[in-house]
């Protein structure tokens, strides 16, 4: 399939119409206070990256027991709540769209980073052979996680459902569920890391039944025209070991596809039949991640939305250390690099003080 459309053209995303295609894709900074709670500099940061069709917010635990990594934000108490305010505000100020990805870590996290009372969970008690932050960022050995419960299922299912209310409630405009990247969700799709044998495993529609419960339990809040669902088919990132477990993600396709979400966001290295399929099948609007091949530069996603492969594409590094990337494309501008030594490091260095270029400012009423 061919198109005549470009990533600067405009898109319909659920209720929204977007200013373009291009999607910041969540980026995990480490700005927050211990206690979860986004520094002022958090609005800036996303305020002057609003020329992104749509900014999805770096990963944000739906709980305190969700909590993977120091400087993570939480979107489960008042004051998270009001410090995300900020964020949303800022962004619409600047013309831009936001929505908050909400990441429960799973069996990537320590026990240190979550309250007493709490524990690791993952769909099954096997440990990822890697390393973990602890609380005080030392690393080390990922803990065994507990299996869930039915019960402790629900929790987590209701805590997702409540998170999304406040991330309304905040005035981000939806959630991205994330799905991808070897996290909670992720590891109930993968047979590797679900080896349930209730409803939650055993069958792809099973591994898949968690992702869509709590699909529908956020939709069931805020309506499914807000959320966005982030997978990662045969990604291994985080001691991930599948192969693209194709069964389960059009099973996951398959049960999400009827309540119309507002997209699908994939990542991928390459294309696969799995892809092409998922792409076939998703009834909204589908967002294609190419990521961590160098920098996803204007000539590399350009022909994924020309083709017909994706509705939007989502860049991430090439957003830290270009605010005004949309611009800067589409007047041909020169792209800055970024550094790497300070994407998690704390402050604003690295954080709010890359320069839009000078060339990008006169355009910016007409981009
Ligand atoms: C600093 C950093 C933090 C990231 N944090 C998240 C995250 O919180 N959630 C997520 O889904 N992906 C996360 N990713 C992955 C990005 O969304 C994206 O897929 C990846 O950077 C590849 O795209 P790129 O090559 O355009 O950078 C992160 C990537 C980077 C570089």
């Amino acid at each position: 399939m061919t198109t005549t459309a470009t990533v600067f053209d405009p898109v319909r995303l659920g209720p929204f119409e977007l200013a373009n295609r291009v999607v910041m894709a969540p980026m995990t900074r480490n700005r927050a206070d211990p206690a979860g709670v986004l520094p002022d500099s958090a609005a800036v940061y996303y305020a002057q990256r609003a020329c992104a069709g749509l900014i999805v917010t770096e990963g944000t635990q739906p709980s305190a027991a969700a909590k993977g990594y120091p400087g993570t934000p939480g979107m489960h108490d008042d004051r998270q709540e009001q410090a995300w305010r900020k964020v949303a505000d800022a962004v619409h100020d600047a013309g831009g769209r936001i929505f908050c990805q909400l990441m429960h870590t799973g069996r990537i996290g320590h026990q240190s980073l979550i309250p007493a009372d709490a524990r690791i969970v993952a769909p099954s008690a096997i440990p990822a052979q890697l390393e973990v932050a602890r609380a005080d960022g030392v690393m080390v050995p990922a803990p065994v996680p507990e299996a869930l419960t039915r019960e402790g299922i629900a929790v987590v299912v209701r805590d997702f459902a409540q998170a999304a209310v406040r991330a309304v409630r905040a005035g981000l405009d939806g959630v991205e569920l994330h799905a991808a990247n070897g996290y909670l969700l992720h590891q109930f799709l993968s047979p590797g890391t679900n080896q349930r044998e209730d409803a939650y495993g055993g069958s792809p529609s099973a591994r898949a039944r968690f992702v869509v419960e709590v699909t529908e339990a956020v939709a069931a809040e805020i309506g499914a025209e807000r959320i966005g669902i982030r997978i990662s088919p045969g990604g291994q990132f985080n001691d991930m070991r599948d192969k693209e477990n194709e069964d389960t993600y059009l099973a996951l396709a398959d049960a999400l596809a009827p309540l119309r979400p507002a997209y699908l966001h994939t990542l991928r290295r390459r294309s696969s039949p799995l892809h092409q399929e998922l792409r076939r099948r998703w009834p909204t609007a589908y967002v294609l991640n190419t990521g961590y091949q160098g920098a996803s530069e204007l000539a590399d996603v350009s022909p994924l939305v020309a083709s017909g492969a994706a509705d939007l594409v989502s860049v991430g590094r090439l957003f830290i250390s270009n605010p005004d990337l949309v611009r800067r494309w589409r007047h041909g501008l020169p792209r800055a690099a970024w550094d790497e030594s300070t994407f998690y490091t704390g402050g604003d260095r690295g954080y709010t003080d890359y320069p839009d270029h000078p060339g990008t400012n006169e355009q910016r009423s007409q981009s």
